[in-house]
């Protein structure tokens, strides 16, 4: 290549690099409406709420971890302990920054204790950790203004088609 030539390909640069960072009138369209189109689809995204999650996950999780653990059935009280987790993270997933989210945290160091107690596989301390842990949900309860909801050590057996 000629130097001449070569110079002028290095002068025409800024332009054809300006003219692929700046689409045209029809790709800025064909741009903004895939945008558009995507915005939909998040706005349309499925999201649980948090009434959801407490009767759907973390209400049947936690009757489950008492049976479980009465039961001395460590391995499946542990699971259930950790799918009862996941409920509450999952409103922090989806709630972000909500005052749910943040006021859920009490129940983490409960949780943590009941843990403990399954990893000892001490069933009484199971036990004074369970209605501790159940007393913070209804703690926060209050915090969120649903008194109304109170839970309880169960006292029934439930879930009859599932061995414990
Ligand atoms: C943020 C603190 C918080 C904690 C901790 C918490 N809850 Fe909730 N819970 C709520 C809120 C807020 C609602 C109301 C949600 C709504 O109506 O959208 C609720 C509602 C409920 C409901 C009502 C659902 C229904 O349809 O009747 C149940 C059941 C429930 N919680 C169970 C529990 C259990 C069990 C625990 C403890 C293992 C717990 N919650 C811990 C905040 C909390």
């Amino acid at each position: 290549m000629s130097r001449l030539l070569l110079n002028t390909a290095l002068a025409a640069m800024p332009f054809v690099l300006l003219a692929a960072c700046h689409p045209g009138g029809k790709d800025k369209q064909a741009l903004q409406a895939r945008i558009d189109s995507l915005q939909e689809k998040v706005n349309a995204a499925y999201v649980p709420g948090t009434g959801e999650i407490m009767n759907n996950i973390i209400q049947p999780h936690h009757l489950k971890l008492w049976i479980a653990g009465s039961d001395e059935n460590w391995v499946l009280a542990d699971y259930e302990l950790h799918l009862l987790s996941g409920g509450f993270k999952r409103i922090e997933k989806f709630h972000k920054g909500s005052p749910e989210a943040i006021a859920l945290q009490m129940i983490y160091p409960e949780i943590d204790s009941v843990k403990e107690a399954i990893n000892g596989q001490k069933k009484e301390l199971f036990k004074k950790h369970f209605l501790l842990m159940t007393n913070t949900c209804n703690t926060c309860h209050h915090a969120t203004n649903n008194p109304f909801v109170v839970i309880k050590v169960p006292d029934k057996e439930a879930f009859s088609n599932q061995q414990f």
